[in-house]
């Protein structure tokens, strides 16, 4: 029987070999009998399935232990890649723990957090990482990563560019014990009253999320669904000539700019495809108000990318995967 495979884009997925495992050993056992290719999945949050019937095998890690060791002034959090990546959140904001804070309510798991390098209101997953086990799929061992190793850039890390190579099986956080915030991003500081607390950013930061971002459980949406693209100093010095107020941000290798903005200037905030369409609230997101299939909003994707470079001359880099 094939399995369902849940996606937030609410997209017909389903797999003939769905495999699921706790451990290193019992993926070891599930890889030796799978067709190829090897799919793994976190929460379908940022995956798009291009067709109903997924090739290959898709395997999903249900180990959610978490195990916590203290230092001097920081405590390391060994988590289980198949925790809900809020469940961590939360684990971390009821502990005391600071750092993960900025992150709540991002949809996925551990796992995923740590090959896609989620972020948010100016805090990456990749900073809080002391090393990720994982099991390479090539070498059939498991292997650990750390920091200097995971090559973490924005929404980049070495996992999610080494193909499906590494499954990661558990991740390890360090967070501070020493209270600290971090409150500049956009008007975080300013929604909170009075001193700070972990409770009150996470509770701040959730409602900013929600009333900017769609519920996946009530429209379908993959989160953003474009990168923010980084353009040359000249490039940008050019484009800001022409509009003065583009929103822009310091980034390694040029300066950064907001898809949102891009995509809602080129005037692409009404396209829709079928059922697909760019949600009212905020334009990184395409939703699926429906019925929308994947060549639907494959579709819509490609008509945004070219509008909004017929306008600004800046080519959009899908964040989302299609498989
Ligand atoms: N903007 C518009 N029109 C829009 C949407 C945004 O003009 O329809 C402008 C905003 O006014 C702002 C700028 O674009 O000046 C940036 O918008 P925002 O602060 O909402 O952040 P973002 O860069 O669009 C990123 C992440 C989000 C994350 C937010 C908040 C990426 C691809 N996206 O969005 O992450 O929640 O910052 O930190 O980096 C996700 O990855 O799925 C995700 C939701």
């Amino acid at each position: 029987m094939p399995v369902r495979i849940p996606n937030t884009l609410g997209l017909d997925a389903f797999a003939d070999n769905y495999y699921e495992y706790a451990d290193a050993g019992q993926l070891a056992a599930c890889l030796a009998a799978a067709p190829k290719p090897w799919l793994p999945v976190g929460g379908g949050s940022n995956l798009l399935f291009s067709k109903p019937a997924v090739e290959g095998s898709v395997f999903h890690c249900t180990d959610t232990s978490w195990e916590a060791s203290r230092g001097n002034g920081y405590v390391r959090v060994r988590v289980g890649a198949g925790m809900r990546w809020d469940d961590f959140v939360k684990l971390c904001v009821d502990n005391e723990w600071y750092g993960a804070e900025n992150l709540s309510l991002i949809p996925g798991d551990v796992g995923a957090a740590a090959v896609q390098n989620i972020g948010a209101y100016g805090a990456e997953a990749g900073s809080l990482v002391s090393s990720v086990e994982v099991y390479d799929t090539v070498e059939g061992l498991p292997r650990v990563f750390f920091p200097d190793e995971c090559e973490y850039a924005y929404r980049s890390s070495i996992f999610k560019k080494s193909g499906k190579r590494y499954f990661v099986l558990k991740v390890v956080f360090k967070l501070s014990l020493i209270p600290s915030f971090s409150l500049n991003y956009g008007n975080l500081a300013g929604s909170i009253e009075g001193e700070p607390t972990l409770q009150k950013v996470r509770d701040a930061v959730i409602a900013t999320r929600q009333a900017k971002l769609p519920d996946p459980e009530v429209i379908g949406s993959a989160g953003s669904f474009f990168m923010n693209p980084v353009v040359s100093e000249e490039t940008f010095a050019a484009l800001q000539a022409r509009y003065p107020d583009m929103p822009h941000y310091p980034a390694a290798g040029g300066v950064k700019l907001s898809a949102g903005w891009l995509i809602d200037r080129s005037g692409c905030k009404s396209m829709t495809v079928g059922d697909a369409g760019v949600y009212e609230k905020h334009a990184l997101i395409l939703v699926n108000r429906g019925h929308a299939t994947a060549a639907d909003i494959i579709r819509l994707a490609e008509d945004i990318t070219a509008k909004v470079e017929s306008v600004f001359g800046v080519r959009l880099q899908p964040e989302v995967e299609t498989v």
